[in-house]
């Protein structure tokens, strides 16, 4: 019996248990009426007086143990549930939202990286500008109806203060400030007084490309829009340019891509014409090379601009131009795998 005894101490001494109904079945088989240790008192009645003494002892010693046990594993699994419920249940399963990439911001970082494999570095220029840099200096006759409060927001009056309506003023702050050879890309939000719709809003963006230095011509233009419109929109992608007319550029165009939806075959979104306009562009006039302080003799260059959400919508097919600002997170999730 005293073997049994020191054997069933030194399990009790190891028990262990991962839970409620566990604990309860290592109480059953030592402790309850039908249990090891309760079956061990039974034994108990039959043993002689001289050794009732001692296992008397041993067995009060092992019950002790075992209930001491049970009570010391029951803690641990109470206080192991308390821990549990610290946790924040209603927490979703998922993990945390990784933010994604503003739309305007994934086109505006390809049409860059494009043209920094041409040479064109980054320049930018204040939003809040005065009259000279956005119209003046860019050729633009005083009655020009861009410089009407209609098109422009104007925050002083004479001195004319002024919200850029274009990022070709960053032109003329780079050629006032820099010599040639320049070869720049001017990314920006430009703004108009424009009513807010689906294709028309008050603010928006634009990239401006300006190219000067000796022998400059109107090829280099073309080829270059040529690598770009390809880079963006695809290998098979064509170009076309129809003359136009801009203050501060001459010759000037416009230049279509065929329409990347159909291919150039004709649909809805190209009015059946299979082209769509991308770009402005043009030889810089030679009067707003001498109004920047460069020598229009010795110096020629090309300068063309495009709006961002233009190019954005062409790739995405964002059809409401308010999209763009409304912070919808269910709009702006879906350019998550973009750039
Ligand atoms: N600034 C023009 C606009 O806002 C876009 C533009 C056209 C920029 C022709 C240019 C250009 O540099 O050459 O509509």
């Amino acid at each position: 019996m005293k073997e049994r005894i020191k054997q069933l101490l030194d399990e009790i001494k190891g028990l262990q248990a991962i839970n409620r109904d566990d604990l309860e079945s290592l109480r059953i088989k030592y402790l309850s009426k039908k249990g090891e240790i309760t079956s061990l008192f039974n034994d108990f009645r039959t043993i002689s007086n001289e050794q009732k003494k001692e296992i008397g002892q041993m067995l009060n010693d092992l019950k002790n143990t075992a209930q001491d046990k049970i009570n010391e594993l029951k803690s641990n699994l109470e206080s192991k549930v308390s821990e549990e419920n610290k946790l924040d249940l209603t927490r979703t399963p998922d993990p945390i939202e990784l933010g994604s990439r503003h739309p305007l911001s994934i086109v505006k970082t390809e049409i860059a990286d494009i043209f920094g494999r041409l040479g064109f570095v980054i320049a930018e220029g204040p939003e809040v500008e005065d009259d000279w840099h956005v119209f003046s200096a860019l050729n633009f006759p005083p009655e020009h109806p861009a410089r009407d409060m209609q098109d422009t927001f104007f925050i002083t009056r004479d001195p004319d203060v002024l919200l850029r309506t274009h990022t070709s003023s960053v032109q003329t702050r780079i050629m006032t400030t820099q010599e040639p050879p320049i070869r720049v890309l001017c990314p920006g939000r430009v703004y108009r007084n424009e009513a807010i719709s689906y294709r028309a809003h008050c603010f928006f963006h634009q990239v401006e490309g300006l190219y000067i230095d000796k022998n400059v011509s109107f090829a280099d233009l073309k080829q270059a829009l040529l690598y770009f419109a390809k880079e963006m929109f695809g290998e098979g992608t064509k170009i076309r340019l129809r003359p136009s007319y801009f203050p501060f550029t001459e010759p000037s165009a416009e230049m279509d891509i065929s329409c990347n939806l159909c291919g150039g075959k004709g649909c809805p979104f190209c009015k059946g014409t299979g082209w769509v306009e991308i770009l402005g562009c043009g030889m810089v006039d030679p009067n707003v090379l001498e109004s920047c302080g460069i020598d229009s003799k010795v110096y020629s260059g090309y300068a063309f601009g495009m709006g961002i959400e233009r190019i954005t919508n062409l790739k995405y097919q964002v059809k409401d131009l308010r999209m763009f600002s409304e912070n919808d997170v269910r709009f702006l999730n879906q350019f998550k795998s973009a750039y």
